[in-house]
């Protein structure tokens, strides 16, 4: 079939209804031979470029470059990090209306290159605009290095960004080690709910859940309103997957969640969203207490983090070239587990006061390490990764378990470079009357029978942790805001589009 007719077929509206009017047979749908993607053409093999094969393919316009007779086009869609050269004469360009930003289908001949810049260019036979884009209107200019901050006004539009489609890529390429991981490592992935009636973390931070009803307009307390009608108790947008998690563990070895996350807390910086993504796990039967913790989170970090270096090097790159070089040494290490550091909270305290350091918040014994503190231990063991462990009980959420001084718990953080903590995690209190007189002390007995209930029947030891999602990335990739790792941000005084 000729190239010019097959392509109209596929591409024009017209010829698609009419095909649609004829049954689809399964002999059609195998002979489909429409509009590759940029991936699947720049893996085809180099002597399609020797044959000068026929392509087709669609996109957007995201350079152009105009020379005396031709003009050069990079054409994208996602699917690689790479964009695709395409060579036109300038008559036939001229004719199209291309423009930047606009939709195109090209089709063409494959070459190879004459420069070291891409292995194969198209040269053009034929450019169809398939939508235009007002280059005045477009808030995005050619050739312009437009600002993260001002690129974020344009949610809508942010996606068709040489940054964010590496940024997407990327957490495309993360999410899916993230599974890979646990699914090699015999952990079982569960759907915790979104729409819950616990507050995890106990710190308050809850979005309330609202079902419209009559008292929506009245001037009630949420929690005492239509999700109360609703449910018959009081709902929340879940802060942490775990506590549902831990159900599981107490009939499944190893399982984990991987889902949104939200967080009322009034915070506009730049480690903070309302909705995040967290990747949970638990584990069960952790005999050796902290360690196996510790353990858990090493292997998910550094092989999440060795297959992005591995498999996904040209969008790492992108990001790499944009952090000062010691960076970038930094965060490799994240790959390596010999380079993690661990240090008690005690410790760490007493380092801090040690050295001396002005800090803007005074540390002591029983306080919270803050984001300073945080960086000043990552820097002091040579910009690793560090774990944090043991910290005052006072500090962490109920349900982290005693150790056998009285004052701490087994709990812990990892603080990694350029964002601080990253994980939080802690042995579970799995001993049915500590856990009991814990919860009576913070008057949060009565709403947690159920979770005592699972020390009441067959309990065991276990622990568990919670990575983010977003700030993992912002660390790995050098993003200075946590909105720009997210593809839509929402935080305290925005939740746009
Ligand atoms: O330390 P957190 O609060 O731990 C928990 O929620 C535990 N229940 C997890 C568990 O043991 N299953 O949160 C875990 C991680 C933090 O270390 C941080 O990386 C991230 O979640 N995080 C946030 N990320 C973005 N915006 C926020 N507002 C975040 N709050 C926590
Ligand atoms: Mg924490």
């Amino acid at each position: 079939m000729a190239i010019t007719s097959l392509f109209r077929r596929t591409l024009l509206g017209t010829c698609i209804t009419k095909s649609l009017k004829t049954p689809l047979t399964r002999q059609w749908r195998h002979n489909y031979t429409g509009p590759q993607s940029i991936h699947e053409i720049l893996q085809r093999p180099i002597k399609d470029a020797e044959n000068r094969v026929a392509v087709l393919s669609t996109g957007w316009v995201r350079a152009i470059r105009k020379h005396k007779n031709h003009v050069f086009l990079h054409v994208s869609d996602g699917s690689s990090s790479e964009h695709l050269q395409v060579v036109s004469g300038s008559d036939l360009f001229e004719k199209s209306q291309a423009s930047y930003g606009c939709s195109l289908a090209v089709e063409g001949v494959l070459t190879k290159s004459p420069t070291e810049k891409q292995t194969f260019e198209v040269e053009a036979t034929s450019l169809r605009v398939l939508g235009h884009c007002d280059p005045v209107q477009y808030p995005f200019k050619v050739r312009k290095k437009h600002r993260l901050d001002y690129v974020r006004e344009h949610l809508h539009l942010r996606p068709r960004t040489n940054y964010f489609g590496a940024l997407l890529r990327m957490r495309n390429a993360a999410s899916m080690a993230v599974h890979e991981y646990f699914q090699s490592n015999g952990y079982c992935f569960v759907h915790t709910p979104i729409l819950t009636s616990s507050d995890c973390e106990g710190a308050g931070e809850v979005f309330h859940a609202v079902a419209p009803d009559e008292n929506v307009n009245k001037k009630v307390k949420a929690e005492e309103s239509s999700s109360k009608l609703f449910f018959n108790n009081g709902a929340f947008l879940t802060v942490s997957g775990q506590l549902h998690l831990e159900t599981i563990s107490g009939a499944f070895r190893k399982s984990y969640c991987f889902g949104p996350t939200f967080r009322a807390e009034k915070s506009t910086g730049k480690l903070h969203l309302s909705e995040f993504y967290m990747i949970e796990a638990e584990l069960s039967f952790t005999d050796r207490g902290i360690e196996d913790l510790i353990d858990a989170i090493r292997g998910l970090v550094t092989s999440v983090t060795g297959q992005l270096y591995a498999k996904h090097g040209d969008d790492v790159e992108f990001f790499e070239k944009q952090m000062p070089a010691d960076y970038r040494e930094a965060i490799r290490k994240l790959a390596t587990a010999g380079s993690y550091q661990a240090i008690s909270y005690t410790e760490a305290v007493n380092l801090l006061l040690k050295n001396n350091i002005n800090f803007d918040s005074p540390i002591s014994w029983g306080g919270d390490l803050r984001k300073e503190h945080e960086k000043f231990l990552v820097r002091h063991f040579d910009n690793s990764p560090v774990f944090v462990y043991d910290f005052p009980r006072e500090l962490k959420p109920f349900y982290a378990r005693e150790n056998e001084d009285g004052w701490t718990v087994a709990a812990v953080d990892l603080l990694v470079p350029g964002v601080g903590e990253v994980v939080g995690g802690s042995v579970r209190e799995e001993r049915y009357p500590i856990l009991r007189q814990r919860l009576e002390e913070l008057r949060m007995d009565h709403q947690y029978e159920w979770y005592l209930d699972l020390r009441k029947f067959g309990s065991v030891p276990h622990a568990g942790f919670g990575l983010g999602f977003e700030r993992y990335l912002q660390c790995l990739l050098g993003i200075e805001t946590i909105k720009d790792a997210i593809p839509f941000p929402r935080f305290y005084g925005s939740c746009k589009i």
